[in-house]
């Protein structure tokens, strides 16, 4: 959700700063925006559209500064335009570009206009510009402003500044909203995400909740939120351009989607030992911790809340543990009654997710058992702030749609409902069957990526439609929720999703040869009342598009049967996601949507 980036070097930092952007466009692309220190000036330039648009008009203008910021911007306050792209000024003096919301941004924009500051944002965040040129009027330093700041501002933060009258330096202040340092020789950096400047540096230092920063070239002090200046570990992280870049694809979602079957492998490497999961894969202890979980509470979103709605069911039937799941954005609001050994389990590829962070924040405060995170990014905040992680080592996931995200959280749910089996040692002959099927999962999804072909010939037939219906049941129906997902938010097709039983008590209605359905009939002990279900479609003049091996004896007339590769049932639904992510991928690119960055959306959702 928006993101920031700042440097102080001695080379011309504008290229860097327009890179840094494009690394996170994934975060936000309505508008752009620079601004840096050129002699005694400050050059400000902004456009509305994406990174490429602000890098045209640089080759225009030729901007020429050591120290500046810069922003990709997915607006929450404000349309997108020019007007409301970062950075903001005040008086053409402080710059600054922010990441997150200020909540009480109208009683502190009332307050500045009786100060005299006129706004020419709709934004919450020009604010910011104004707050800190009042502090500086003050006789304030830079950083005795961005403390004040922070005591005036409520939300959510990650906010870079510059000061026209200091040259050598930018300001950061963090609160709730990811910000870390990027320490180079005689260089220093800032980003909302280490991608950004990952080949200018491999050191990164993480900042906390109130921490300010001042940074030149030379020299950095981090302060923290009691002022009292202090040092931050300095982590070491190699990321490859190869991980960052699309290579032979045409788009990272589907070089995301090739990828899982080395992703897979790369989730349960090292965690499976002989014929069972190994101990303690969750960290120090936590195979005590496990031997105690009476329930789970999942709180997720997005894709992420439906690789929970699947693992609720291993954790019954392997784990012998019932769960609860919720959306994180609605899981605070209704006062959760936590019953005594629960564990929290949060899952999220970036570990960012605001709503996931303040449910796990809120979480530590009551009575849970301890708190466990499925998650893509080691230095996320949730990652760090969870007791237990596994993470899901998938690489970098750079499409907006989450993809191997995905598969790999299904992997690592599994391993969470193996760990805690055998932590209670129940199912012993269950988990070796499974670990043995995890070991075969990457091949067998390699198979499923054989698919594309027949989705290729199936996808004008969908890509022409206004709407789409996706049924499961059991665990394929959280897939079918998924497969829905993924549709609409690539193609803009309208998509839904229902427990195939659910068919008769409603949606049927919509069925007629404009309504393709798209269903997930694996062999299984639902597979008859399923095939009944779409017997009820066909009778209705629907298009069936049926996926599995169940669906044998049904003869369709308008729509296509597509077999599947063969793998242990309680893992099919990881094989069966592949091909409905291909199918969107393929609609998408029949239909010419920005595939990797669809309208309106944003990958790191870090507001509320
Ligand atoms: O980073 P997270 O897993 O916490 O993100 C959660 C959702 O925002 C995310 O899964 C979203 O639904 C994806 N765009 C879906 O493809």
């Amino acid at each position: 959700m928006c993101g920031i980036i700042a440097a102080a070097t001695n080379r011309n930092v504008g290229k860097l700063l327009v890179q840094g952007l494009h690394k996170m466009e994934y975060r936000g692309y309505d508008s752009a925006g620079i601004a840096l220190h050129q002699e005694t000036s400050i050059v400000h330039l902004r456009c509305l559209g994406k990174v490429r648009r602000l890098e045209e008009k640089m080759i225009e203008e030729k901007p020429k500064g050591k120290v500046g910021i810069a922003h990709t911007r997915w607006a929450t306050h404000g349309e997108p335009s020019e007007v409301n792209a970062h950075p903001h000024s005040s008086k053409e003096r402080v710059y600054i570009v922010h990441n997150g919301i200020i909540e009480n941004y109208i009683e502190l924009k009332k307050e500045l206009i009786e100060y005299g500051y006129a706004f020419s944002s709709q934004t919450d965040s020009e604010l910011i510009a104004h707050l800190l040129d009042y502090f500086l009027n003050q006789k304030n330093t830079m950083i005795d402003a961005m403390h004040s700041i922070k005591e005036k501002m409520q939300g959510a933060y990650a906010i870079a500044a510059i000061d026209q009258e200091d040259s050598d330096s930018f300001y950061l202040a963090r609160n709730n909203s990811p910000l870390l340092l990027g320490v180079g020789s005689e260089e220093l950096f800032a980003a909302s995400d280490p991608l950004a400047i990952s080949d200018l540096t491999d050191k990164f230092i993480f900042l906390e909740d109130g921490d300010v920063v001042e940074a030149s070239s030379k020299a950095y002090k981090i302060y923290d939120k009691n002022k009292e200046e202090v040092q931050r570990e300095l982590t070491h992280l190699n990321i490859s351009a190869q991980a960052t870049s699309k290579g032979e694809y045409k788009h990272f979602m589907e070089k995301e989607i090739f990828e899982q079957p080395t992703a897979i492998l790369n989730t349960i490497d090292g965690r499976i030992g002989g014929e069972d999961v190994l101990e303690n894969i969750f960290g120090e202890g936590s195979n005590e911790l496990l031997a105690q979980v009476k329930r789970i509470q999942v709180v997720a979103c997005g894709t992420s809340l439906h690789a929970g709605r699947v693992a609720a069911n291993w954790f019954s039937s392997i784990s012998q543990v019932p769960t609860q799941i919720d959306y994180a954005s609605e899981y605070r609001y209704k006062n959760p009654y936590i019953d005594k050994n629960t564990l929290l389990v949060t899952i999220s590829q970036s570990g960012e997710t605001a709503d996931t962070l303040s449910a796990l924040r809120y979480a530590k405060s009551q009575n849970y058992l301890g708190s466990l995170t499925i998650c893509n990014v080691p230095t996320s905040s949730i990652a760090r702030e969870s007791d237990y992680v596994l993470l899901t080592n998938a690489g970098p996931e750079i499409g907006v749609a989450s993809t191997k995200a995905f598969t790999t959280q299904l992997t690592a749910l599994m391993l969470l409902a193996l760990s805690i089996a055998k932590a209670k040692d129940i199912n012993p002959k269950l988990r070796t069957r499974l670990a043995t099927a995890l070991r075969a999962l990457p091949e067998i999804v390699s198979q499923s990526l054989e698919l594309r072909g027949q989705l290729i010939e199936i996808a004008p037939s969908i890509a022409n439609k206004d709407n789409a219906l996706f049924l499961g049941r059991g665990m394929f129906y959280p897939i079918a929720k998924e497969g829905a997902l993924k549709l609409k938010e690539i193609s803009y097709i309208h998509a839904e999703a229902y427990p195939a039983g659910e068919l008769k008590h409603g949606p049927l209605a919509l069925i007629d040869e404009n309504m393709p359905v798209i269903a997930l009939a694996p062999e299984s002990d639902f597979a008859e009342k399923l095939i009944s279900n779409l017997e009820e479609v066909k009778a209705r003049g629907g298009t069936l598009y049926v996926f599995g091996n169940a669906a044998g004896d049904l003869s369709i007339d308008s729509g296509k049967l597509i077999n599947m590769p063969e793998c242990d049932f309680l893992l099919t639904p990881i094989l069966y996601t592949v091909p409905l992510q291909i199918l969107s991928y393929e609609v998408a690119l029949l239909r010419g949507t920005d595939i990797d960055q669809p309208r309106n959306l944003a990958k790191s959702v870090t507001v509320e």
